[in-house]
């Protein structure tokens, strides 16, 4: 059974998960509204992968015979003024979730939950790549610039990473 403050924690993340998927999903469309296919394929994939962290955590709550109990989704932004700034947005966004993250295992150590601290593991990893790729994608608009062509070319690219499945639901569905 797992603690109530960490389970109260856990469902506070659930819900900035599917916050994070809300964001990304109003940055697709900003990008479908400018024509920038490969973006909103990426913002889209973004969206799905946001989606499954909130779903890994559900399982993991229900799995340790917590209740999850899902509150409001707070409005996204809908308006951007460049690619530049949502992917800046979007690059502070990650390093508030890895906050929130680094936060999560804080107490799962205070509570000696060493079976939240291996699930946590799993989120430490991928913060650093969800950084990574943000700002990976930061730096090439900031070489862009005005460059109409560049950012045909970054479209392009983007437009490759593979659209994410939705999370599996144990024993139902593959990945
Ligand atoms: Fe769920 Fe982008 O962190």
């Amino acid at each position: 059974m797992i603690d109530e403050e960490m389970e109260e924690a856990l469902n506070e993340q659930i819900n900035a998960e599917f916050y994070s998927a809300y964001i990304y999903l109003s940055m697709a469309s900003e990008f479908a509204s400018r024509s920038l296919d490969g973006f909103e394929t990426w913002m889209h994939s973004q969206f799905i992968e946001e989606i499954n962290h909130g779903m890994r955590l559900y399982q993991y709550v229900n799995s340790r015979g917590g209740r999850v109990e899902l509150g409001d989704i707070e409005e996204p932004k809908v308006k951007w003024d460049s690619p530049l700034e949502m992917f800046k947005e979007a690059y502070e966004h990650e390093q508030y979730v890895t906050g929130r993250i680094n936060d999560l295992a804080d107490l799962a150590e205070k509570k000696n939950d060493r079976a939240t601290l291996q699930m946590l593991q799993w989120f430490i990893d991928e913060q650093v790549e969800e950084e990574e790729s943000a700002e990976e994608i930061v730096d090439k608009l900031e070489m862009i610039g005005d460059d109409y062509r560049g950012l045909m070319m970054l479209d392009k690219e983007l437009g490759e990473r593979p659209l994410k499945t939705v999370f599996p639901i144990e024993g139902k569905n593959d990945e």
